[in-house]
């Protein structure tokens, strides 16, 4: 039996799209069931629809609360089934009252080499912002396990990558995107469900 996994998004879903592209190829030891937004309007939602992966929108402003989002969002991975959830470009905090229901079941990817510019306040482009205000000549990609700290959690995978002369945020993110985050997300995600089924066995 694969590991049934729910990938977390808000946006356009590049990750996404190349966790479903690895799917048989990379990630053999999960599959794809489900995947929620956050977001009524994200591409993500197209992306996933394509691959025929049903697809669940949870809005914090309709749930009324951080904690009935939160709720909200159990009750959905509960119904499926869900055994990891994969935070793939998802913009909103999670607390603890929910990380702690999902200890190393919760992988998040992050486009910087972590402890550097990251935390509260660093998603997107403005990660790729600061690192090239800072100066740095090295950056990259950082997939790691969730827990209440934003960014905190163990380390499971990085990925550097060189910062050019002449890089905008723009063009920076989409090489570390390229060069690190859609070839570390899969193999991450891969690697912890080959783990789940081990301590199953
Ligand atoms: C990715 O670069 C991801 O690492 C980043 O947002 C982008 C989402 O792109 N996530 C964060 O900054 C989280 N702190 P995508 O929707 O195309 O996958």
């Amino acid at each position: 039996m694969k590991t049934k996994i729910a990938v977390f998004v808000s946006g356009g879903g590049t990750n996404l799209q190349a966790l479903i592209d690895a799917q048989g190829t990379v990630l053999v030891s999960g599959e794809i069931v489900l995947v929620v937004s956050n977001n009524a309007d994200a591409y993500a939602l197209e992306r996933a629809k394509k691959a025929g992966i049903p697809t669940e929108v949870v809005l914090k402003k309709v749930c009324g609360s951080q904690a009935a989002f939160e709720e909200k969002l159990k009750q959905i991975l509960c119904a499926h089934g869900i055994e990891v959830i994969i935070l793939a470009g998802f913009m909103t905090i999670l607390t603890e009252s929910f990380t702690a229901c999902y200890p190393r079941r919760i992988l998040n990817v992050h486009p910087s080499l972590i402890p550097s510019f990251c935390g509260a306040g660093f998603y997107g482009l403005r990660v790729h912002q600061a690192a090239l205000e800072y100066g740095v000549k090295v950056t990259g990609a950082t997939v790691h396990f969730v827990n209440e700290i934003p960014d905190g959690g163990e380390i499971i995978a990085q990925k550097a990558v060189y910062i050019e002369p002449g890089d905008t945020p723009e063009i920076l993110q989409r090489r570390v995107m390229e060069q690190a985050e859609w070839i570390l997300l899969p193999q991450a995600a891969e690697t912890v469900c080959a783990s789940m089924k081990e301590e199953t066995k």
